[in-house]
Formats: C-alpha cells, structure tokens, sequence
C-alpha cells in the first residue's frame, strides 16, 4: 500500500493511529482513532461514542473515572458529526457492530460541527438530496457508493481479463449517436457540441484498431422523463468488438453481469444485508440467461393484458411485466426497425427487424443493457442517416469505417446506474450515483 503502515504513524511509543476497518488486528492493543462522531449518549459517568472514520463506525466507551472530567465533559457535550481523535483499548466484543468496541483513555475535538442537519428522524428524499454532500455519510448511500466502486473496478478487470483495451471516448461530440431529442446542446467557440450521448460510435472506430475496445464514463440525455430509471447525467460501460455478431454481444453481457455480480456478492455482504438486499435472487445469476424476440416478448405483454402496438418500443411498466415472467435478467431480440438507432444491422432474414437487443433486469429494474450488431453495408448506413435525418458531413467518419476495411462488428452499452440498482435493491437510479443529475436536480 502507498499509504504509510498504521503503525508509523504514532510517533515513537505512541499508540498508532489506525482505522475501524483494521481494529481485528490491534486486538487488546491501545490504539488512536481518527474520525467523526456519528452518535453519542451519555450519563453523568459514562459515555458511549459511535465513532465513524469512512472505513466503518465503532462503539467508544468513555468512563469519567478513565478520562477525567474535564474530557468526559468535552466527550459528553460534542456535537453530531465533530470532527474527533480518541486513544483507547481495543476489546473484541461480538455484540458490538462491527465486533470491537474501544475503552478510551483520551478524547478530543479536532472541529466541532454546527448542528447537523440530518438528524435521526427521517427526512424526505428532497430533502437529503438538497443535502446530499452531507448525507453521503450516513450508512444507506455508504453502502451503495461501495458497491458502485466495487462494480466499476470488477467492471474493469473482467474486460481487461478478456483482453479488452480500454480507449477513452470524447465527451464533446458533433453529432448524436441515440436521436436528437435528447441531446445536450453548448456553445463550442464559433460552432456547436453535443454533450455525448454514447461513446458507441468511437468505440466502433476503435474496434477496427484494437479489435476488442471499451469505454467507460459519463454519458449525457436530456431526459424529461421523471421516473425511477432516468438520469440526465450517467455513467456507461461500452464495449465493442470486430469481428462479432450478436451472439457474441449477447454471450460478453451474460457473462459480465454473471462474473460482476459474484464479485459484489464476496466483497460487498455487509452492504448488501444492510440494504438489506436478498441475495437469493442475485446468486442464481448464471449464464445462460433467457432470449426471447420482439415478438415472443410482444405475445407474453398481450397475455398479461399489456397490448404493445408492433414497431413501438417498451414503456417501463412494459418491462417490469416482461421481467417478471423471468427469475434472471432476459435478452429481448430481433427489433423492429422503427424501434431502434440508425447504425443497427437490418437483420438478413427479415428486413423488417434489426439485429438489437436489451437486456430486462428482474424485480422491476428494467432495461440495463442496449446492444446488438452494427450495420456493416455502406450503402445502407447512409440511407439509415438520411432516414433519421440525421447530417451526413457530421457522419463522414463514420461512415469511412465501412469504406475502409469494414467487418461484422458488435457491442452493448450497459448504464450503470441501473445496474447497480438492481444489484443494491434501491427504488430509485439515483441513490447510485454520488451526486444525481435529473430534470429537476443540478444541485449540490
Ligand atoms: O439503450 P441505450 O440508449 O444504448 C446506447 O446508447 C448504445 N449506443 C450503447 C451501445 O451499444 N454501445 O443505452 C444503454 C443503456 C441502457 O440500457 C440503460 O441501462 C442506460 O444506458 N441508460 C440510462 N441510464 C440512466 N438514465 C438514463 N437516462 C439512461 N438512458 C440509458
Ligand atoms: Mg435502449
């Protein structure tokens, strides 16, 4: 580790300075702790202090008799979220949380907090999110951040395992990948940018060079839509391979969710029982997940009374129903043309559909993955950007992609948010991001 040993840090014969999340190793030692007080209560002798440091949050216990008078009275009188050092006794105790408790000989105020405004009662979600930046320290968006972190560096090792090479798309972009209705227009000096939509296309740039590409990070849609699964701002995994058909796609998703989820499941079960998550339902995740067409998919709605018109994409609740026939996440295949971006592959059966697919999260979680098999035809792409009415000059090196060694190609997009989500059992998209962007939030 770059940071210096825990031990060092004390000074000669000093007790070292540690953290929460390394107490089992200091067991029956004297140790100085370094956080913020999350909670106390306190008697006129006695005074219990949930110390909480961002590793995790420990029970110190602080006698009158051990620390004399005049810190039991600083101790007793802190307030919520002080900053505060503490030196105390380490003592394994199994009904503590956590399992350790700290006896303290010494307790200090490094800066002392106004009154904090998130108290114990509950606060509506309005509220904590205009309170976000503070709020981030209680242990539910604590939980969730963690998992976030887990899946985005789990993310990125299963795709470096498989030989992926990762390649940064631009953010400012001239043209729009997922139709011009949810485009984020800027100024760009004497011309304008788009804030981008999807890293998609540069992906397939990238494909042809490196065979097996992926990007990762923020990506920009002016949704108006106020539901539980959109965000203005959110991050997503793309990657994109030459060389590929959809089934390849399809074969990459499966086994990223399968393989992400495991490694949630082992690094992150005290944040899952805390958010109380059932992890039943995330263990069964196990390739080979269901496929079903468009069609097929079409036939379940309208036996459940859900009647979809052909050629229209699924609504929300359209993708819940569907979902819930499933007990794992399941591809939905083979579009209708109309439903789907310009850039998809016409399929050679049926020039009526196209070779995209999503991917259905179960329990209500809806569309995480979008994906299938580009066009590779020139010809045909062009007429694709006509018809959507789309700038061919903003295209032109899109389209030189198919002139200049063009090869069957695939790849997916899968958002985040959304995915973690579902792995969290959150309501809403955004408690898993750090701080949401939507239609009505631009602030903190
Ligand atoms: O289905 P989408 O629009 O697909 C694309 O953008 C492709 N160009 C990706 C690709 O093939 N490389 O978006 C992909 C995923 C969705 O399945 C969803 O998980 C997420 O991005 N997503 C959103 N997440 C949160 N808020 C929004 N407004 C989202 N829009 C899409
Ligand atoms: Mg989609």
């Amino acid at each position: 580790m770059l940071h210096r040993k825990d031990s060092d840090l004390g000074g000669a014969g000093e007790p070292p300075v540690v953290t929460v999340g390394s107490l089992d190793r200091y067991d029956g030692k004297v140790v100085r702790l370094r956080g913020w007080l999350y909670q106390g209560r306190s008697s006129g002798k006695i005074a219990f202090l949930m110390l909480r440091d961002g590793t995790g949050i420990v029970q110190c216990v602080a006698g009158r008799a051990d620390v004399g008078d005049e810190m039991f009275d600083t101790a007793r009188h802190a307030t919520r979220e002080s900053a505060i050092e503490v030196t105390g006794a380490v003592k394994k105790d199994d009904r503590a949380p956590g399992g350790f408790e700290l006896l303290l000989s010494a307790f200090d105020v490094v800066s002392a907090a106004a009154e904090f405004p998130i108290g114990k009662k509950s606060h509506g979600t309005s509220f904590l999110m205009d309170h976000r930046h503070l709020w981030l320290r209680s242990k539910r968006p604590h939980a969730i951040l963690r998992i976030r972190s887990t899946v985005s560096l789990a993310i990125r090792s299963f795709f470096d395992r498989e030989g992926f090479t990762l390649l940064d798309a631009p953010i400012f972009t001239p043209a729009a990948c997922e139709g011009t209705s949810t485009l984020f227009e800027t100024d760009y000096f004497d011309t304008k940018a788009y804030l981008t939509q999807s890293g998609q296309l540069y992906m397939e740039a990238g494909a042809m060079a490196f065979r097996k590409v992926y990007c990762f990070g923020p990506t920009f849609r002016a949704e108006k839509s106020k539901t539980r699964r959109h965000l203005t701002e959110f991050w997503m995994l793309e990657p994109e391979m030459a060389y590929a058909d959809l089934d390849d796609a399809v074969e990459l998703a499966e086994h990223m969710v399968t393989d992400v989820t495991r490694v949630v499941l082992d690094r992150n079960a005290a944040d899952l029982e805390l958010l109380e998550r059932d992890r039943s339902k995330l263990e069964a995740i196990a390739p080979p997940f269901p496929r079903i067409t468009y069609d097929e998919a079409l036939a379940i709605l309208a036996e459940k009374g859900m009647a979809v018109k052909w050629g229209d994409d699924f609504g929300g609740d359209d993708e819940t129903v569907l979902a819930e026939s499933f007990d794992k996440p399941v591809f939905v295949w083979k579009w209708p043309k109309e439903a789907k971006a310009f850039y998809m592959k016409s399929d050679p059966d049926d020039d009526r559909y196209v070779l995209g697919v999503d991917l259905l999260a179960p329990e209500g979680y809806g569309e995480i993955i979008g994906g299938g098999e580009r066009t590779d035809d020139l010809a045909y792409l062009e007429k694709q950007i006509d018809a959507h009415g789309l700038e061919p000059e903003s295209f032109a090196w899109y389209t030189d992609l198919r002139r200049y060694g063009s090869v069957p190609h695939s790849g997916f997009g899968m958002g985040l948010e959304r995915f973690v989500g579902w792995l969290c059992g959150t309501h809403h998209v955004r408690e898993t991001i750090p701080f949401p962007r939507t239609i009505n939030r631009l602030y903190p």
